[in-house]
């Protein structure tokens, strides 16, 4: 097992290794008081791993209730959220007692807010259980839910007590979910780490599970300990994301996540050779990896019709969008992009 400490205003430990959901109570207790513990899981996840996570809650001195939604991302709004904080109220859930994040990036993010908005604030605990939520979205305190008008509009930054990962449970993920989370995996070697790039180049899918999801936490920690509230460095995860966000809206959300990531950091890696900011090897290693995943790289929209989506992203600040731009394999900038010039970043990425 993996340990990586992380040193925000509230300081917690991310657990990386196999077997770890069996320790889920003790763990839990060396972090809360122990009260009660109300799982909070969807429809794919709670068969798989709710009776484990109950057994070793209750072992560990917890009373324990479940809340389980319907999976995907359309569950991500205020009328699940809502519902999760009437059900925490009727069970008599109070600040001394925790929620248990156990699954992907929806059910992390739903449930961190819920932990930071009931009572105004209980402790939380992520147990990801999807590559994509290991390696992001469970780390750093990014919490929220989907308004009508767009993704994560209503939110708060709200670090878990402690994120559990155990790599087991990314065994049972069908191949496309964890294809998926890998384009964030490829997005920190693009960002910070050549050796991470060379090893994910070398070994592709048969990469080594618990080492690259400790480098790419390790890398996130780093990040988040120097900009926990996404003033600076911490935009730099969005890398691909602005155009990404676009592609997936334009799809009405048929495009996964991970795969329009895959696409916005293809559209940036060409745009940036093609406007002399990388070069043209950097861009082909890029698009090869992603290839070499299985990761799409390509779409069929016209530039006009992604920047209109790409405008509504909660990311703009006034007339500008902060693209975030590779350089090199382990080096990318921040670029202020005035919005009248971002057409034209999309058009030479295409
Ligand atoms: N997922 C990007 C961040 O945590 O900042």
């Amino acid at each position: 097992m993996n340990t990586i400490k992380v040193d925000t205003a509230s300081a917690y430990e991310v657990k990386v290794g196999k077997k770890l959901l069996n320790t889920l109570g003790e763990e839990v207790a060396a972090v809360t008081k122990r009260g009660t513990a109300v799982i909070v899981s969807d429809s794919n996840v709670f068969p798989l791993y709710g009776n484990m996570a109950q057994k070793s809650l209750e072992d560990g001195g917890f009373t324990v209730f479940s809340f389980v939604f319907p999976a995907g991302e359309s569950s991500k709004n205020g009328t699940t959220y809502l519902a999760l904080l009437n059900f925490l109220a009727s069970k008599q859930v109070t600040r001394s007692d925790c929620l248990i994040a156990l699954g992907g990036g929806v059910v992390g993010d739903l449930t961190g807010f819920a932990a930071a908005t009931y009572l105004r604030g209980i402790a939380y605990i992520q147990v990801p259980t999807t590559l994509l939520a290991a390696v992001d979205s469970s780390v750093g305190g990014k919490t929220a839910i989907d308004l009508d008008a767009g993704k994560n509009l209503a939110g708060a930054f709200y670090q878990p007590r402690l994120v559990l990962c155990d790599t087991d449970t990314l065994t049972s993920l069908p191949q496309d979910i964890f294809i998926d989370g890998c384009a964030e995996v490829i997005k920190y070697g693009i960002l910070y780490d050549a050796e991470l790039f060379a090893h994910l180049k070398q070994h592709a899918l048969e990469f080594d599970r618990e080492a690259v999801i400790t480098r790419c936490v390790s890398l996130k920690r780093d990040v988040v300990m120097a900009d926990e509230f996404d003033r600076g460095e911490r935009m730099k995860l969005n890398l691909g994301h602005t155009i990404g966000h676009a592609v997936e809206a334009v799809s009405n959300f048929t495009v996964s996540h991970g795969k329009a990531v895959a696409i916005g950091m293809a559209i940036i890696a060409r745009s940036a050779a093609r406007n002399g900011l990388c070069s043209k090897e950097t861009s082909d290693e890029i698009i090869a990896l992603l290839e070499a995943f299985g990761l799409p790289y390509n779409t069929a929209e016209t530039a006009g019709t992604l920047l209109c989506a790409a405008l509504s992203d909660k990311k703009r600040a006034g007339g500008t969008v902060n693209l975030i731009i590779t350089k090199a394999i382990g080096d990318c900038d921040i670029c202020p992009t005035p919005v009248n010039e971002l057409e034209s970043v999309i058009e030479a990425g295409l």
